[in-house]
């Protein structure tokens, strides 16, 4: 049984009351649930996280990673200019599937741009919650641990 690592960035803990059109109507605690089953079902267990600060994502990468096998993230608005997040997952050693609920690619210029999806093996946008389904699908392919 692994442990997937399953960690969100600002603003996510608004999800259910932002807006529906790009982000769908889930909360927080809907998605973690749905993950937490998905995982389960294939014989994992999750460890959910989220914070508004970007040094606090990156302490829980570097206290976690050791116990972990993967990666699951969705690092709201710092996806687009954290590099320190990235250099943070890279050193996790483990693989990571980058999820956004909406199309990053259809929406602001500066969206387009994910300094973090360099550091993953996968990036999966624009399917609202079915793409955090679709992350541990894909992320189970790469467990080596
Ligand atoms: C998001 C997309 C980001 O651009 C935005 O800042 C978010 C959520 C998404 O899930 O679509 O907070 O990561």
């Amino acid at each position: 049984m692994a442990t997937i690592l399953l960690i969100h960035g600002p603003n996510l803990n608004r999800l259910g009351k932002r807006d529906a059109a790009q982000y769908g109507t889930k909360t927080l605690a809907d998605i973690e649930a749905l993950v937490a089953a998905e995982a389960q079902r294939i014989g994992h267990t999750v460890k959910a996280f989220q914070s508004n600060h970007e040094g606090a994502l990156i302490d829980f990468l570097q206290a976690e990673a050791t116990d972990a096998a993967g990666i699951i993230a969705n690092l709201g608005a710092f996806t687009h200019y954290s590099y320190a997040l990235h250099d943070a997952l890279v050193d996790t050693d483990l693989p990571c599937v980058e999820v956004h609920l909406s199309d990053i690619n259809s929406r602001e210029d500066w969206r387009k741009i994910s300094v973090t999806a360099p550091a993953c093996i996968a990036m999966i946008a624009g399917k609202k919650e079915a793409g955090y389904v679709e992350a541990v699908a894909t992320l189970q392919a790469h467990l080596t641990k």
